[in-house]
């Protein structure tokens, strides 16, 4: 069969591929043409066949309407910020609160953007009232209780779930890793496989994602984790747990000196060699530790996303990249881990004036880059 690219990506999807319904490749791309602006970056990552998103809240949709085109005009997955999180859907035992989420699910099924969900099992956001959680019995029931109602609501409209967040924490002690965390507590590592049981159960034909962070840097402490995250999946799927894709967050420091393209090949080689598909699914480049002067910032963070895209897209398996955040004007770094001189932080594509920097660019420029030696092109293609 002769494989175009648009029937390229209808093969890709489904379970193991990001979206459910068919991309119109040809719709965006022939729009930006006809209307004279220049492709944003999902049109250019078609090139590199993948898909280009961020996460989104839905208070910007009204609140920042020229944020919110910004978005329109690079992406075409969001994945919610907050909104799908426990704290947010799920804030007293009895009561689901599903008002925001549905704004973004509106939102993504009116412009045509596919939808990711995050996320179902974390240590963080959780409600209160779980830390009364009495017992295994209760745990599993609550637990799949939760999920079976959340990922059945957006069955039509979510493709892809990180079902398990960071789940590893090689400091805690355990020979497997994990995090010990209330449902690790409570139920043991087979909280992992439950909740993959459960998510499967409630959309067959949603693509499961294991997602976690620190996998990407070639130092003692991100090799303990690649190790112990590629123990955890080996597991699974020698178990049978319906689980599809890692998701690597990408949260990296703006030293293009701790990326090393080997290593973090080979993880990805490891990864796809389980039959996996891999999501870059939380991208940012932190320029905290880089001295103050914008250009020299800007350059450096340019630098990061462009060694670590190369490598990323340089492996078939990898099928979508998603930066947290898309425009400096919102980043969590800046709330979270703000530079010591307290001056605002530039880690992600567009400026905070919605400008494309040099980051932008250099993602343009990876997703631009003839891939036909590289991305399983066959003489047929
Ligand atoms: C962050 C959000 O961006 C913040 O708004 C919130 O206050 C804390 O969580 N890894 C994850 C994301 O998986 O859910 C986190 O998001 C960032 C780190």
């Amino acid at each position: 069969m002769k494989l175009s690219r648009r029937n390229f990506l209808a093969l890709s999807c489904g379970a193991a591929g990001l979206v459910n319904t068919p991309l119109v490749l040809s719709g965006p791309v022939q729009a930006a043409e006809a209307k004279n602006v220049s492709p944003g970056l999902h049109q250019l990552a078609q090139i590199r066949k993948v898909d280009f998103g961020t996460c989104f809240s839905s208070h910007l949709i009204k609140g920042d309407p020229s944020y919110t085109d910004a978005v329109l005009a690079n992406c075409g997955v969001i994945v919610p910020e907050n909104e799908m999180k426990w704290e947010q859907l799920h804030p007293t035992a009895e009561r689901f609160d599903f008002s925001k989420s549905d704004r973004l699910a509106e939102f993504a099924s009116r412009n045509h953007l596919s939808l990711r969900g995050h996320t179902l099992v974390w240590h963080l956001q959780q409600p209160a009232w779980i830390k009364a959680i009495d017992g295994a019995a209760s745990a599993e029931r609550i637990l799949i209780d939760h999920i079976e109602t959340v990922v059945g609501r957006y069955s039509q409209s979510v493709s892809s779930w990180d079902v398990v967040n960071e789940a590893i924490e090689p400091s805690h002690g355990r020979r497997d890793g994990l995090r010990q965390t209330i449902w690790l507590d409570l139920l043991g590592p087979e909280y992992l496989d439950l909740a993959f049981y459960a998510a499967h159960a409630a959309a067959p034909e949603c693509q499961l994602v294991y997602n976690d962070y620190s996998l990407e840097l070639a130092n003692r402490e991100h090799g303990k984790r690649r190790y112990h995250t590629l123990k955890l999946l080996e597991g699974m799927l020698a178990r049978g747990v319906p689980v599809h894709a890692l998701g690597i967050q990408g949260h990296l420091p703006a030293d293009v000196g701790q990326f090393d393209s080997d290593t973090f090949a080979e993880f990805l080689r490891n990864v796809s060699g389980l039959g996996l598909k891999v999501l870059i699914t939380e991208l940012d480049v932190s320029d905290r530790n880089l001295r103050s002067n914008t250009e020299y910032r800007d350059r450096k963070v340019a630098e990061v996303y462009q060694a670590f895209l190369e490598t990323a897209l340089d492996n078939p398996a990898v099928t979508g990249i998603l930066t947290w955040g898309l425009s400096d004007r919102y980043s969590w770094l800046q709330e979270n881990r703000p530079r010591d001189d307290k001056i605002p932080m530039r880690p992600l594509p567009l400026d905070a004036n919605l400008e494309r920097k040099q980051a932008w660019h250099a993602i343009a420029k990876v997703f631009s880059t003839d891939p036909t030696w590289s991305r399983g092109s066959s003489a047929s293609d």
